[in-house]
């Protein structure tokens, strides 16, 4: 069964991007995901297809009305449940939301699809948030224009954990951060660039050392470049063999 998306957007156009580019177009070819979009305008009332006003209390900007909200996000609901997909979680993109991770985004990939609400302006009434809304996510400490992007970012990383989206299911497991730690680097042709030379030990055919060598330097990194992801590896327990590498990898550091 396909996993099925609904987004509530304002711009339904920006998606086409995500369901005709790369990994995530081709899984959307092969419908390993469903994507439909509700824009809040269709559902409202007045002539002027009103979806904001200004803010209670004063100030800048202006926030989305909560009703043609609400009827989008009921319109998704329904057309979830005629598809045998009940109480569907509907997920708020938005700056005060918890912090996406590939722990919350593998959480997310095993349910059977979800509903995406992307927010403008100031952003959402917040009685709709609280009727409405199972849970907020954030991509990141810093702001953009809207929650499309943020949806697409939390939809690539949930599509490309879906079964029969990587044609090696290898890669994504892989991939940085799959075990609290960021990839080892990569190589291709030709083996001699600008002077610098491919690292023997991946050009010596013996995969035990290949892995290894990978390994420690998927360790090194993570402990030169994010102290913070090491930290949780450390205490999600690490091998005698992850510590050896690891502390090899210091030793040559301090001498380079
Ligand atoms: N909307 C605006 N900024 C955002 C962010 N950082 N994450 C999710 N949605 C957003």
């Amino acid at each position: 069964m396909s996993f099925e998306l609904d987004v509530i957007t304002l711009f339904p156009g920006m998606f086409d991007a995500l369901a005709q580019y790369g990994i995530t177009g081709k899984a959307n070819r092969n419908n390993i995901f469903q994507l439909s979009t509700w824009n809040p305008r269709d559902f409202t009332s007045d002539n002027y297809r009103t979806i904001d006003d200004s803010p209670y209390g004063g100030g800048p900007g202006m926030v989305m009305l909560p009703q043609p909200l609400d009827e989008a996000i009921c319109a998704a609901k329904k057309k979830q449940a005629g598809l045998g997909i009940n109480r569907a979680q509907v997920i708020y993109l938005t700056p005060q939301g918890k912090r996406l991770d590939q722990e919350l985004a593998t959480r997310l990939s095993k349910l059977p699809g979800l509903i995406l609400l992307c927010g403008r302006y100031e952003g959402i009434d917040e009685r709709l948030i609280k009727n409405q809304v199972n849970m907020e996510i954030s991509i990141g400490d810093y702001v953009i224009s809207g929650g499309e992007l943020a949806a697409m970012v939390l939809i690539d990383t949930i599509v490309r954990l879906l079964p029969g989206t990587l044609g090696d299911p290898q890669s994504a497991n892989q991939d940085s951060f799959s075990c609290h730690l960021l990839d080892f680097p990569h190589f291709t042709r030709p083996e001699v660039y600008k002077g610098d030379n491919v690292p023997k030990v991946l050009m010596s055919g013996n995969h035990a050392e290949i892995k290894r060598w990978r390994l420690q330097q998927a360790l090194g990194r993570t402990w030169l470049r994010r102290p913070d992801l090491l930290a949780a590896k450390i205490a999600s327990g690490m091998t005698k063999e992850e510590e050896k590498l690891l502390e090899e990898f210091k030793q040559s550091n301090k001498q380079n």
